[in-house]
């Protein structure tokens, strides 16, 4: 099987070539500067010439504070370029495989886990183009498989994790706010489930949206506080705040928690508790700094 990866030099592009390293199937792995997924002409190019049977798309406008003032190159990245996946993907009868997000939610003052037939309310402008994205695909008719996933990690790129060891091991002091509940999601993890469903052809006839995060709930304050812990820094002071205190142009979802029932009855994947992944993504992030 020929599958195209897009974005593979972000988070979970990365955690994915990682994943696939030992497949038998044929992975092309591009980012931007070898496709650029707002180009419809490439993106129909590339899926007709390599005989595409897949798209894994892990490009998008992830940074949800410059998407406030960026609205239209958000909706051109999360949008319109994965309606150019779809259609090319009909086109050639594949699949696309598409990672969505928790900001779809957040509007309402939910406090149980949101499922994935629930309406979409996004918060803000990065939410909202996500959003039109899993429309486009919808509307265009192509088999698809959306994993809507939160708060992503890994050794790659800038991230959460990455910025809290840094800030709580130079830091005397820190606040982080504790009124935002959510899973943070080792990308590992995430690309690791997917593998799994290509490697096991379990996409066919399992077309339709999917949440995935780790295990469990927390907060952004007591994320940082088991990052502290994890990696023995013990010198900075972590205390919780309220998001007012950290004036804004975006406004975050108090609770975005997944309900990912229907991911584990449907492919049977065990999915890790939250600070089981931590451990060894911190273990890892040591270790490469050695
Ligand atoms: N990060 C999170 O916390 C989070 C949470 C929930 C859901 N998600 C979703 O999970 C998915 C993966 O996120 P991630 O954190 O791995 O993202 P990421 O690290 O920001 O990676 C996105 C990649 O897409 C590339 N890209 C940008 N414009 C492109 C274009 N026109 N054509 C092709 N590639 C392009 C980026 O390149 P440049 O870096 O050069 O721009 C980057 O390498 C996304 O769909 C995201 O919305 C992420």
């Amino acid at each position: 099987m020929n599958i195209l990866v897009t974005g593979a030099n972000g988070q979970l592009g990365n955690c994915l070539r990682k994943a696939t390293s030992g497949s038998n199937d044929n992975y092309i792995f591009t980012d931007v500067a070898e496709l650029d997924i707002t180009d419809a002409g490439a993106v129909k190019k590339m899926v007709r010439d390599n005989d595409v049977n897949v798209i894994v798309n892990c490009a998008a406008y992830t940074n949800v504070e410059k998407a406030e003032d960026d609205r239209d190159f958000a909706e051109l990245l999360n949008a319109t370029a994965v309606r150019n996946l779809a259609e090319a993907a009909k086109a050639n009868d594949g699949t696309l495989i598409h990672v969505s997000t928790d900001y779809v939610f957040g509007k309402e003052p939910y406090n149980v886990p949101c499922r994935e037939d629930q309406k979409g309310t996004p918060t803000g402008v990065y939410g909202l183009t996500k959003l039109h994205g899993e429309q486009a695909i919808a509307e265009s008719g192509v088999k698809a498989l959306i994993f809507r996933t939160a708060w992503l990690y890994s050794e790659y790129g800038k991230n959460f994790v990455k910025t809290m060891l840094d800030l709580t091991s130079t830091k005397p002091e820190l606040k982080v706010v504790f009124d935002q509940t959510g899973t943070p999601t080792y990308a590992q993890d995430l690309a690791d489930a997917l593998f799994h469903i290509i490697d096991n052809r379990l996409m066919d006839g399992n077309e339709g949206v999917y949440h995935y995060s780790d295990e469990g709930v927390c907060s952004w304050f007591d994320f940082t506080k088991m990052i502290a812990e994890i990696a023995g820094n013990t010198s900075c002071d972590i205390l919780p705040c309220h998001s007012s205190e950290f004036p804004s142009k975006v406004i975050r979802p108090s609770y975005s928690v997944l309900d990912k029932t229907k991911f584990k009855e449907t492919f049977g994947i065990k999915v890790p508790y939250w600070t089981d992944s931590l451990k060894i993504c911190i273990k890892n992030l040591k270790e490469n700094e050695a």
